[in-house]
């Protein structure tokens, strides 16, 4: 029997000259997880698409089952057991979840389609995977979390020998997380060898059997996960140890700034009577529960959610936030927790990407726009967070998806606001790049800005913040000082009112 069901020899890759793969390997064994780890721009999608048929490599071999193989298009892939799913979303929203698992490749009934037969196709699969969703409803009534569940569900109804999932947890809660995770052991005892991308170290650690690590386009090496450490990986991502992950909070509190009273949301997922004050210069974590309303939250104090009651003042001023230009104008800039949805012009260039906030003060006095300024913002941009790109003038497309996100937080930054609220802003980010992005977040409250993040991340929001607000099922649980907390404590408070009526649907 071939000891490796996929190898991959010498790969290298250039686009306009520009070479991003250069003598790339990696080896499958059957029923493994093999994960694929760098720094956001190393290369490993780009590694994935070639494999997949999307882009042709210019040099370097594939071999399923020790037969060489080149595919030329992702069907042709998918005819030959590979499938993948992506890192961005590519679905028909206005169409249902069976129309996207099986578009392009229907039963068919006569020269019809057979609507019933995809009806109970689709169900049949979920039943296998443990999704309980209707296969009519369209694609837009879904949450991201559920479309991206419907992707993965779709790459597994190919019954292939060799599954890439890139980034696939990247907007799951954790309760979908585990399912994943059941449904590749699953796959695994099938002999089905799956590739694994992922930014979250706990995950990598937890799933694999081998890690092989890029860097910039090179093959760093591959070892089993028995023989490494976070330590070792961090090391072979980007090539020296990193000593601290936190930057020193140098940010000092003052202040009252924001007071928040009595918040609470008129349609559900329910927020009720949140207050809260947050102090100029203060970082303010919000942790909680996937479910616990913690995007809610902001969203109420954005102006983006209808109030029953609540107030809201700056300064002591009362202000009112019903839709998010008011609260622009009130200094508020807010980083929403679904980026690549939301955020991005994808054939606009890096440059008016990262400058769109912020556009009218980039108007001169006849109301032209001044370009230079423009530029000089986003080279800056691109240096602070170290995006990796040739030049400010490439379509954001052609970033890499962490190096996407760093503009889009970057153009949140340039907004110059007095209060930042951000959802998640390290997902999809590698290691190295969080610390310049918690830099960023502690220069800013030095600065006397004042910040609100949200994360599921415990270790970053006790490395970062000042204080943290817990929610539990739509209520604050409590505020905890953050030097003076621990993580058993704040899990102990988002449970607080925990009932067993609002679980998690999938
Ligand atoms: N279509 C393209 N045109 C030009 N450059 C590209 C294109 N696709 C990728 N690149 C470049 O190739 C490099 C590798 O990108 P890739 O998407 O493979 O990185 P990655 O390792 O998947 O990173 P991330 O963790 O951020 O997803 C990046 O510098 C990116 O800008
Ligand atoms: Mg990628």
């Amino acid at each position: 029997m071939q000891e490796y069901l996929l190898s991959i020899r010498g790969v290298c890759k250039s686009f306009s000259g520009v070479q991003v793969l250069k003598d790339v390997q990696l080896d499958v064994r059957p029923g493994s997880v093999h994960s694929l780890m760098g720094e956001n721009g190393a290369g490993k999608s780009t590694l994935m698409k070639c494999l997949f048929g999307i882009y042709r490599q210019d040099a370097g071999e594939f071999f399923l089952e020790g037969k060489p193989f080149n595919f030329t298009d992702p069907k042709h892939a998918l005819e030959h057991g590979v499938s993948m799913v992506h890192q961005e979303l590519n679905q028909v929203v206005q169409r249902t979840i069976s129309d996207n698992i099986w578009l392009g490749r229907y039963p068919t009934k006569g020269p019809f389609v057979d609507e019933r037969r995809m009806r109970s196709d689709t169900l049949a699969l979920f039943k296998r995977l443990n999704i309980h969703l209707d296969p009519d409803t369209p694609l837009h009534q879904l949450s991201v979390s559920q479309r991206q569940m419907v992707e993965i569900a779709k790459a597994i109804s190919y019954d292939a020998k060799i599954i890439v999932l890139d980034e696939p947890t990247s907007s799951l809660t954790e309760h979908e997380v585990d399912l994943l995770f059941e449904i590749i052991g699953v796959l695994k005892g099938q002999g089905v060898g799956v590739i694994y991308i992922s930014h979250k170290m706990d995950e990598i650690f937890k799933i694999s059997d081998d890690v092989t690590v890029l860097r910039d386009g090179l093959y760093v090496g591959t070892d089993s996960v028995e023989n490494l450490t976070i330590e070792k990986v961090v090391n072979m991502m980007v090539g020296r140890d990193l000593k601290d992950r936190f930057p020193p909070k140098i940010n000092k509190p003052g202040e009252v700034h924001l007071s928040v009273k009595n918040v609470t949301t008129k349609y559900p997922p329910i927020v009720r009577d949140v207050s809260f004050e947050l102090r100029r210069g203060e970082i303010l974590g919000i942790s909680g529960l996937v479910g616990a309303g913690r995007t809610e939250l902001i969203q109420s104090i954005f102006g983006v959610r209808t109030l029953v009651t609540g107030e809201i003042s700056i300064d002591g001023k009362l202000v009112r936030n019903r839709k998010p230009t008011d609260s622009i104008a009130h200094g508020f800039a807010y980083l929403t927790e679904e980026r690549r949805e939301t955020g991005i012009y994808p054939l606009a260039d890096i440059t008016f990407n990262s400058t769109i906030a912020n556009i009218r003060s980039y108007r001169n006095k006849a109301g032209f726009l001044v370009n230079k300024r423009m530029d000089e913002d986003a080279d800056k941009q691109i240096a602070a967070m170290r995006i990796k790109t040739p030049s400010k003038k490439e379509p954001i497309r052609s970033l890499s998806g962490g190096n996407q996100q760093k503009v889009i937080i970057g153009r949140w930054l340039l907004t110059q606001p007095d209060i930042l609220l951000l959802d998640e802003p390290t997902r999809g980010i590698d290691v190295g790049a969080k610390y310049e992005i918690y830099q960023l977040i502690i220069n800013l409250a030095a600065s006397g800005k004042s910040v609100i993040v949200i994360s599921s991340e415990m270790p970053e929001l006790i490395g970062i913040t000042n204080r943290i607000l817990v929610m539990s099922n739509g209520r604050m649980a409590g505020i905890v000082d953050t030097e003076r907390t621990s993580q058993e404590e704040i899990f102990h408070l988002a449970t607080k009112y925990l009932s067993n009526t609002r679980e998690a649907e999938v």
